[in-house]
């Protein structure tokens, strides 16, 4: 596995690099839910390329990047037992030198949600991931349904675009009791981390309701509301029921519904999100 953190150290590696690519990008302090990524890229594709690059630019001024998890030489371990043929780890100054003036918007389906919720975010998201694109220029690249705000986005961008790539969107992976995997769950104090279940709960109740023929988003949204107000840790930032592709809220489940949180939890903000109806 190779190293690389200059653009053209990288560039010069991947043009020795023949058949398909499959790529990961990552922020780093790794967990079971990027492996699940690297697995799947390893599975579809002759080689797979990584990247570890915490991304100023797509926090906000009061959000944790200096406090963003890091460490580097574990991520960089467990990529090597999973095969991965590259790894791009540049510093900040090599993706935004100085001067660095060009950013990629992606309008209306970055207004609400996390978008609302961290002006910025998406723009920042959107201009890494265009410029890792193009790169690595892979020919597939593998993001979790987590973050599945962050995916709408992706596929957006691609198909604007018309980037010459593949997304991938690649399960949630979760903790035994159902808590899905995020690098900043390592926030959580013991008792925060009990509480933090109560996205996965309220999750399961929408989904049970469903599966008893509830379509009323209000009604929806107002038990899982009452179940995490009743968890003294948790503190709602929203609850959606939205179409999945352009993230409108709707008012009744007649067609394939994402129903999607964001909780804090003490100091932590924790997203999650389900599909109903697929
Ligand atoms: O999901 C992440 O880890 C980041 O948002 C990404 C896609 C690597 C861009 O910085």
């Amino acid at each position: 596995m190779k190293i690389l953190e200059t653009i053209a150290a990288f560039k010069a590696e991947r043009d020795k690099i023949g058949g398909s690519v499959g790529f990961v990008p990552t922020m780093g302090y790794l967990h079971d839910g990027h492996l699940e990524l690297v697995r799947r890229a390893r599975a579809e594709n002759i080689t797979v390329i990584a990247s570890i690059f915490v991304n100023p630019s797509q926090f906000g001024a009061q959000e944790d990047f200096s406090s963003y998890p890091r460490d580097t030489e574990r991520d960089l371990a467990m990529l090597e037992e999973e095969n991965v043929r590259l790894v791009f780890m540049p510093a900040i100054e090599e993706m935004y030198p100085q001067g660095f003036s060009t950013w990629v918007e992606v309008e209306k389906i970055t207004e609400r949600l996390e978008g609302e919720s961290r002006p910025g975010h998406f723009r920042g998201v959107a201009t890494v991931v265009a410029k890792l694109f193009n790169i690595v220029q892979p020919d597939s690249a593998y993001f979790g349904q987590k973050d599945a705000q962050q995916l709408a986005v992706i596929c957006r961008m691609v198909s604007d675009l018309g980037l010459n790539l593949d997304i991938v969107a690649v399960p949630t992976v979760r903790e035994p009791d159902g808590l899905a995997m995020s690098s900043r769950n390592i926030f959580l104090t013991a008792e925060e981390r009990k509480a933090a279940l109560v996205l996965w709960k309220a999750l399961c109740l929408a989904r049970g309701h469903w599966e008893k023929g509830q379509r009323d988003v209000a009604s929806l949204r107002q038990e899982m509301a009452s179940l995490i107000e009743h968890e003294p840790f948790a503190n709602i930032d929203y609850i959606s029921i939205a179409d999945p592709e352009t993230l409108q809220e709707i008012d009744v489940i007649d067609s394939p519904a994402l129903v999607s949180l964001a909780v804090r939890i003490g100091g932590t903000r924790l997203i999650d999100n389900t599909m109903l109806g697929v």
